[in-house]
Parts: structure tokens; C-alpha cells; sequence
């Protein structure tokens, strides 16, 4: 299918779904580290302020776990949990006075778990038995394929989450079905070997996210935008491919409850630096563990964090041939820096840019780009924020607190 290029601009309004954004720059998930013991607190206000204050149409709050199961760590939060309403409300009331829209995230991580909880069970589960590396040294060292009944309920817990989500004040909700959490398994062929109708072919593969995706549609009707964030290909041998990235893409616009597709790539258990790029996030990663297991499993993870060549606007490429392939919207990430890439994006006839590390780095970034101050970001891509997933303190910008302290 050849689709007609228009002449986008990434600072004009855009209509998503009946949402009015004011501009097509999203703040992507970034999980923020500001839920201790599973409750976020004021630091996530402040944290989101910036990126709403700074002129991105869209700020989205990283990582809801559907149910308790669903962290891939403690300081983590669960959207069935009530202490942590309060403080959602006042991100979203906060981001709105800003004039911005308030996305969640909300996600399973699978297999892909470090929460201390599970660690009373030796399996998390994924799609289909086996090791799992990932949890090893948490004490989670197998996983366990979901059974029927347990999907069902998560499907429900998708739908419940959902729910709470807009009564937080949430205007746009994200499902994340890339980067190795629960769907992405489930739609890997390296990680589903079912023989149910929830594995084999790509349709039988997808069927358990597809069911999520009505549920919530369904849960918050027909006005409230939904993104769906898939993965290009998981960047290892035997993973997820292109072509399944296309077909998928096909099938999700074709069901018709997405309003958004977020092209991405990589899986944190096997190919973490596939979705950044870079300098390896691992020597920070390990300098930041306080405790001792916790350095031991990032110290022996270190080979699967090699570092990968950064390239700006790394995902495009792949992402065209999917834009060829459906017509509905479709945001890019991953790597998308100066206004000269804002342009390239627009003009290959994507709807939305997404950005993730350049924004930590210089939340002002849209205000700063739109009035022509300049043209390129001071972000040097060096992953180092990464690491600060883990960290007391939550996600900064290292660079920014060492200038600081320079500085002063
Ligand atoms: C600190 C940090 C935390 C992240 N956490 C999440 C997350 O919770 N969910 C998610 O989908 N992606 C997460 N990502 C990935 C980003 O959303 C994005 O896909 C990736 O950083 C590439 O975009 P960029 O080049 O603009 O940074 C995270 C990225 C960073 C830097």
C-alpha cells in the first residue's frame, strides 16, 4: 500500500482520537524509581511537572502493574493498590495545568522480575516453560507458562487497572507490548512454545494481548486514546522479526481499539542495549547496587549489555516499512534528537515523536526547539540515566547533577 506523505508539523495540534493534543511530541515511559515500597510520592509530581512545563503535548507516566504479580520491582506500583490514587491524581492535575495530556503506562513484566515477593515462588510466569536468567539470582529462577484461567484474570486486571487509571485522571493510556515484558513473550516464538491457542502462529501468539487491548477498550469506551508499544523486532536470534512486526501492526489496526502504535524494539532480558543504544548501561548499573546479590546478578548479566553503536533515529528504517504497511497513526522512538530529526520523522509521514532520554536530559527541549533558541540537544546519549531505574533517588540526568555541582 503507497500512502500519500502530508506535510506534517510536529509544533501544529493533532486530534488523537477526541483528544486534542497541542503538539506530536510525547514524553516517553521511563520508569521513574519514585515508588518506594510500591507508593509513588511527591517527587513524581515534580518529576512529571518538568516534562509538561518543558512543552511536550504528552507526558506519560512510566510502568502500572496490572496486579501484584506484574512489578519488575518492588519500588514499583500497582494500579489495583489504593494508597497510590492520591498521588496519581496530582501528577495528572499537575501535568494537565501545564496544558499537556497525562498517558500511563501500564504493564506485566512476565518473566522479567526482580520482585521480592515472587521470590516465594520459584517462577514467574511467562508464556511457556524454562529457565530464566533474569530472576536467577532473585530467587525466581524459572518460568512457568500462564494457565488459561490466569490470562483471563489478567486480561480483567488490564481492564480494572485501566479503569482506575482515568478516574486518576489519566487521558491516554499506553499497553506495553514490547521490550521483553509479558505480551512481548508471549508474542516472541523464542519465548512462546505453547501448543494452545495461545501459541503457534502469529494470530494464536497475539491473542492474549489482543484480548487485553478489547478488555480495555471496552473498560474505558471509545474516547480515551489508547498506544500500543511494539516492538520492530526483539534484536536477538529466534526473536520476534520485521515481517512479524508488520503483520502484527496489521492486526492491531484491523481489530480497531488502538488509536496509537509506539514503533520500538529490543527486550530487556536478552538485547537491553537493542532499545537504547550506546555505551553499555551496565557499569553504572552495577555501581549503583547497594546490596551485594544485587551487584552479583548485574556483574554476571554484563555480557548481555555490550555496547551497541548509537545511531539518531535509530528505529527508522524499520519503522517505514511498517508506515508503508498501515495506515493508522503511528509515534517513533529511540534516538530522535535535534529538530533536523524532528523533520525527518514528520516528513516520512510519522504522527508523533517520542522521546525519552533527550527530554531527562532537557525537559525545555519542545519550549527550546519551538522558539528557534536552538536546534540540537546537549544529550550525549551515554545511558548513564539508565541505571538510576535502580536508585534511591529516582531517574536524573547525571551529567546535569555534575554540571551543577560544578557550577555551584
Ligand atoms: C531511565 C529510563 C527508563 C525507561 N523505562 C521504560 C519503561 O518503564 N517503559 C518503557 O516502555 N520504556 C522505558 N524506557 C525506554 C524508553 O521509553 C525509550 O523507548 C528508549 O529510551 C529509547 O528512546 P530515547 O532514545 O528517546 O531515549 C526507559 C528509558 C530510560 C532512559
Amino acid at each position: 500500500m503507497s500512502k500519500v506523505k502530508t506535510n506534517k508539523s510536529v509544533f501544529e495540534p493533532w486530534k488523537l482520537g477526541n483528544l486534542t493534543l497541542k503538539n506530536r511530541i510525547i514524553k516517553a515511559a521511563t520508569f521513574e524509581g519514585l515508588a518506594q515500597g510500591g507508593v509513588p510520592d511527591e517527587r513524581l509530581v515534580q518529576f512529571h511537572e518538568k516534562f509538561a512545563a518543558g512543552g511536550a503535548g504528552v507526558v506519560t507516566v512510566a510502568y502500572g502493574a496490572v496486579n501484584d504479580d506484574a512489578r519488575t520491582f518492588d519500588h514499583q506500583m500497582c494500579m489495583q493498590d489504593d494508597r497510590i490514587m492520591d498521588v496519581l491524581k496530582k501528577v495528572t492535575s499537575t501535568i494537565h495545568k501545564h496544558g499537556a495530556v497525562a498517558s500511563l503506562q501500564l504493564a506485566h513484566c512476565g518473566m522479567q522480575t526482580r520482585y521480592s515477593k515472587l521470590s516465594s515462588k520459584p517462577f514467574s510466569y511467562s508464556a511457556s516453560w524454562g529457565l530464566n536468567p533474569y530472576g536467577l539470582l532473585s530467587g525466581i529462577p524459572f518460568m512457568r507458562p500462564m494457565p488459561e484461567k490466569v490470562i483471563e484474570q489478567t486480561c480483567d486486571d488490564y481492564a480494572i487497572s485501566a479503569k482506575r487509571a482515568v478516574e486518576a485522571g489519566f487521558d491516554m493510556l499506553e499497553l506495553h507490548m514490547g521490550h521483553g515484558y509479558l505480551f512481548s513473550q508471549f508474542m516472541s516464538p523464542a519465548y512462546n512454545t505453547r501448543r494452545d491457542k495461545f501459541g503457534g502462529s502469529l494470530e494464536n501468539r497475539m491473542r492474549f494481548p489482543r484480548l487485553a487491548l478489547r478488555r480495555v477498550r471496552e473498560a474505558v469506551g471509545p474516547d480515551v486514546p489508547i498506544v500500543v508499544k511494539l516492538n520492530l523486532q526483539d534484536g536477538f536470534e529466534g526473536g520476534s522479526t520485521l515481517d512479524d512486526c508488520i503483520e502484527a501492526s496489521k492486526i492491531i489496526e484491523q481489530d480497531g481499539d488502538a488509536s496509537l502504535l509506539v514503533l520500538t524494539g529490543g527486550f530487556s532480558a536478552k538485547s537491553p542495549m537493542y532499545l537504547f543504544r550506546g555505551p553499555s548501561a551496565i557499569k553504572p548499573l552495577i555501581a549503583i547496587q547497594k546490596n551485594f546479590i544485587a551487584k552479583l546478578v548485574y556483574t554476571l548479566a554484563a555480557k548481555k549489555f555490550p555496547d551497541m553503536p548509537f545511531k539518531e533515529m535509530f528505529f527508522l528504517e524499520d519503522a517505514k516499512k511498517v508506515r508503508a504497511a498501515v495506515n493508522m497513526p503511528i509515534a517513533l522512538v529511540g534516538g530522535i534528537k535535534s529538530m533536523a530529526n524532528f523533520k525527518t520523522v514528520m516528513n516520512e509521514d510519522f504522527d508523533g515523536i517520542v522521546l525519552g532520554r533527550t527530554l531527562i536530559h532537557e525537559p525545555d527541549l519542545p519550549k527550546i526547539y519551538e522558539s528557534g533558541e536552538k536546534s540540537t540537544s546537549g544529550c550525549i546519549s551515554c545511558n548513564r540515566c539508565v541505571a538510576h531505574i535502580d536508585s534511591d533517588d529516582g531517574v536524573i540526568c547525571p551529567i546535569n547533577v555534575e554540571m551543577a555541582s560544578e557550577a555551584a
